[in-house]
């Protein structure tokens, strides 16, 4: 089986990879891997260092919005996994052209790709930002979509029009839906590690509002996961949703990250204003992935995050590169 990663060098795509490439999923042992990635402020050659010698690995640097390249890449591979993305709420508010380029028109292009070429499966790396913000309760996948960010409302339409072209061109589309991610790799510009790494600094942290928001949290381990089973066993023209971590008011979620890092609340919480639009509560329904497919997440929250917070602190060379670029962009 050959498989093109898209978005590969960034914080799921590249814990995808290193995973699959070191014999972490089950009957994927001879799987070769190419990636495509642009390299954006997100993309991170060096996330891949682990595997960059391995003889299934090839890496290419591209865009997915790039018609020529893409349809020269794909027609060597069995299926596609699609991870590529601009990723980040704020910036989205900030500027949502970039998003709906990246994520609706790159998405297009790859799935056109894949039609042409008769391309096996095409897992579309969706998220659970597209149903919107839900009060009380989990969603389904047959809950209608409302997504509320320039952010959400790309993936919405990448998500659309990936199950679009199941229906209409038989593409063998998988759609998976998952909740917040953290781990290591993930860039310092999301709350994890955005907090941690400022702690560790002495720096404070801003949070929203009231901090009262509501995030699923889920280790990446137990997302690429549940991508894995989808990939292999999910059926043709289904979505997926994958979550059941640990649900978390930012200020617990807050709370936390200064115990771990022996930081005390009053010295270095800022409050800041909301985020425009900032959606209350995410919680998915994982009945559907669990009772087809098998998922549960294995990651026990405490754990995954001690061991996080090790992993920004053992990782400085890592981080405060990525840290001066985002700053270097403002
Ligand atoms: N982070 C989360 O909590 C979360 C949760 C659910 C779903 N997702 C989805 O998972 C996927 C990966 O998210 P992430 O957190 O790893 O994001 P990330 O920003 O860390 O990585 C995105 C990667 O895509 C690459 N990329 C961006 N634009 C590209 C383009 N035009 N052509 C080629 N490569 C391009 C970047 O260089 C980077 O390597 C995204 O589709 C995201 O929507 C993320």
């Amino acid at each position: 089986m050959r498989i093109l990663v898209t978005g590969g060098a960034g914080f799921i795509g590249s814990h995808y990879v290193r995973t699959l490439l070191s014999g972490g999923y089950t009957g994927a042992d001879d799987w070769s891997v190419t990636v495509l990635d642009s390299l954006t402020y997100s993309g991170n050659l060096p996330n891949l260092d682990p595997v960059a010698d391995h003889p299934r690995y090839t890496f290419v640097k591209g865009d997915i919005t790039d018609v020529d390249l893409v349809n020269d890449l794909v027609p060597g591979h069995d299926a596609i996994v699609h991870f590529a993305a601009e990723s980040h709420v704020d910036r989205s508010i900030l500027g949502a052209a970039q998003f709906v380029t990246t994520n609706v028109l790159g998405t297009q292009t790859l799935l056109d790709a894949a039609h042409r070429h008769g391309t096996g499966r095409f897992l579309h790396v969706s998220t659970d930002e597209v149903y919107g913000s839900i009060e009380l309760g989990s969603w389904p996948e047959t809950d209608p979509l409302a997504p509320n960010s320039p952010y959400s409302a790309s993936k919405a339409a990448s998500d659309l029009l990936a199950l679009a072209y199941h229906r209409t061109h038989h593409v063998d589309v998988v759609v998976t839906r998952c909740s917040n991610n953290y781990g290591p790799y993930q860039f310092p510009e999301k709350v994890i590690p955005l907090f941690v790494s400022n702690l560790l600094d002495g720096k404070p942290v801003p949070l929203y509002g009231d901090g009262g928001n509501v995030r699923d949290w889920l280790h990446v381990d137990d997302h690429c996961r549940g991508i894995q089973l989808a990939l292999r066993g999910g059926r043709s023209g289904e979505v997926y949703n994958i979550g059941g971590g640990t649900e978390l008011t930012n200020r617990e979620l807050t709370k936390l990250l200064l115990d771990a890092t022996g930081r005390d609340w009053d010295q270095f919480v800022t409050p800041v204003e909301d985020r425009k639009g900032h959606d209350r509560r995410y919680s998915v329904d994982i009945t559907k992935i669990h009772t087809e497919l098998g998922y549960s997440p294995q990651v026990p929250f405490e754990t995954g995050l001690a061991d996080t917070v090790a992993w920004y602190r053992d990782n400085r060379d890592w981080w405060e590169p990525l840290k001066q670029r985002a700053s270097l962009e403002k």
